[in-house]
């Protein structure tokens, strides 16, 4: 395997971007040359946010880090780590009980490219429970999301969720 420059992807919905996906972005930065953030096109779930708001939420949480990018992907992820020539997939690993659904994606994207590696990653302890899917259900109830995500997710969600501004 020969990569120039080497790349990583960080795939995702991003639905919203959290503190713990800046996290592992700035982590992955720290160890590859360059970190993609690709957007899945076609989550099949309706997402909280569209494509759009998530893309520029996540341009908005990477303006200062050069070496990362944003783009977008649908079908496989082995697929779009062939056409980017990208060196890894990057994943967090938050608990032991995420591994083997992990585990089981990285054996079946290498089974799919024999040149796709993942590389697992932990987060700061800090942002171990922090998931997109728990973030939209405390917002949408009204509770606080303040240090899971930053403040300008914090404020669309807010926008999103207006009848539970502030709490009760
Ligand atoms: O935000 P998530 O749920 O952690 O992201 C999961 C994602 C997007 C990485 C995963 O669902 C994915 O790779 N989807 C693309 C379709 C695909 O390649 N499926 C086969 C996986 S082995």
């Amino acid at each position: 395997m020969s990569h120039a420059t080497r790349l990583a992807v960080l795939a995702g919905s991003f639905d919203p971007p959290t503190n713990g996906h800046v996290d592992m972005i700035t982590r992955a930065a720290a160890l590859f040359d360059r970190v993609v953030v690709a957007l899945l096109v076609n989550p099949a779930k309706q997402p909280l946010f569209a494509l759009d708001e998530r893309l520029e939420m996540m341009r908005e949480l990477v303006a200062q880090m050069p070496a990362v990018e944003i783009d977008t992907f649908d079908g496989l992820l082995a697929d779009y780590v062939r056409k980017r020539n990208a060196a890894a997939v990057v994943r967090g690993l938050r608990t032991a009980a995420e591994f083997s659904e992990e585990w089981q994606m990285a054996l079946m994207n290498r089974h799919l490219n024999p040149a796709c590696e993942t590389v697992f990653l932990v987060p700061a302890a800090e942002h171990m429970q922090i998931s997109s899917r728990l973030v939209r259900e405390i917002a949408s109830l009204g509770g606080p999301v303040t240090g899971l995500v930053a403040p300008s997710v914090e404020a669309r969600l807010a926008r999103r969720f207006p009848a539970r501004r502030g709490g009760s």
